[in-house]
């Protein structure tokens, strides 16, 4: 069986490390479609004795709700333990611990991290200093890989396929890590992007360019309008970032430039869902939460599944084998 962290097994090898997840970039098409069916296994079995014995680590530097909790979640539903911190503030980080210490430490204690942390990259750190494998749960505006993941099973789910979706993507592309992870997630199945947002959180360079290099097709807009709505299979809205700006008076400039409103879906198409990685602002009005498209909720309980696939893939657990 092809192993889903190929790109980071090969990276870490020549040091001896056990596998990490930290960016959605390196994984092939094959690989995630794979995940997919393990997501969809544990979906239908969510309770099983995968992780008995195994410790889990949930460091989060940064606030969380969904990411966290479905990650703990999957763990106790796997019978493993948890162990961590939803608040640096109450660890020896506040007394001026360094990153790496923090980690060394943990890594004597468990045979897993999962981490958020504020500094892009700092996953990626993490699994250069540690044998013990980290999942990357968002790292400040770089990627959120593990969101990507149950972004792509909830298309896969509302759609009935992957491939050559009108996928429109709204809010702050700029500090969205959702959004970066998404582009190079979905990049595999010919997707058409539309990338609605204000021009001070226009999508970065980078992503524009890997569209380009990769032939993915996209076109940019300030005008969120019903030509693209009415286009749309997926419209992924996304909150404005405030705690990525450094002058709160941007934030305030932009941060309700689009609210999606239930009579602005009157003429959708039929097979249209709308998804948001959550927490929602203002960016989608309540009144869009009856609309039988809205699908953000059932799209955070996708999480706990492709969570439990990823904890298992990281940690080597062949759940074909078991849940046969
Ligand atoms: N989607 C997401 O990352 O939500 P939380 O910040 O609540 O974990």
């Amino acid at each position: 069986m092809q192993n889903l962290f190929t790109f980071v097994f090969k990276t870490s090898m020549n040091c001896m490390k056990k596998e990490s997840f930290v960016s959605v970039a390196d994984l092939s098409k094959a690989t995630i479609i794979q995940l997919m069916k393990k997501t969809e296994s544990f979906e239908k079995n969510p309770n099983q004795q995968l992780l008995d014995g195994k410790i889990c680590a949930s460091l989060f530097f940064e606030p969380s709700t969904r990411t966290r909790l479905s990650f703990e979640t999957a763990v106790n539903r796997l019978d493993g333990r948890i162990i961590g911190f939803s608040d640096a503030a109450t660890t020896s980080s506040a007394k001026g611990e360094t990153l790496k210490d923090t980690i060394l430490m943990v890594s004597n204690y468990a045979d897993l991290i999962i981490m958020r942390h504020y500094l892009e990259g700092a996953a990626r750190y993490a699994s250069e200093i540690t044998n013990v494998p980290i999942i990357n749960a968002g790292d400040g505006a770089n990627q959120h890989p593990s969101q990507t993941l149950l972004d792509i099973y909830s298309i896969y789910k509302t759609q009935g396929t992957l491939e050559n979706l009108e996928i429109t993507i709204v809010g702050d592309l700029k500090y969205g890590r959702t959004v970066h992870s998404l582009i190079n997630g979905m990049s595999h199945f010919n997707p058409i992007f539309h990338f609605i947002s204000p021009e001070e959180l226009r999508i970065p360079e980078t992503y524009r360019n890997f569209c380009e290099e990769n032939g993915i097709k996209y076109d940019e807009s300030c005008d969120f309008s019903n030509d693209i709505i009415n286009r749309s299979d997926i419209i992924y809205m996304t909150r404005v970032q405030r705690e990525r700006f450094t002058d709160l008076m941007e934030y305030e400039k932009v941060k309700n430039v689009y609210i999606l409103r239930n009579e602005m879906l009157k003429d959708s198409k039929d097979n249209l869902r709308i998804l948001h990685p959550l927490p929602r602002v203002n960016e989608i009005a309540y009144d869009v939460d009856d609309n039988p498209k809205a699908y953000y909720i059932e799209q955070a309980k996708n999480g706990m599944f492709v969570r439990q696939a990823i904890i298992c893939e990281v940690l080597g657990i062949n759940i074909n084998e078991t849940t046969a």
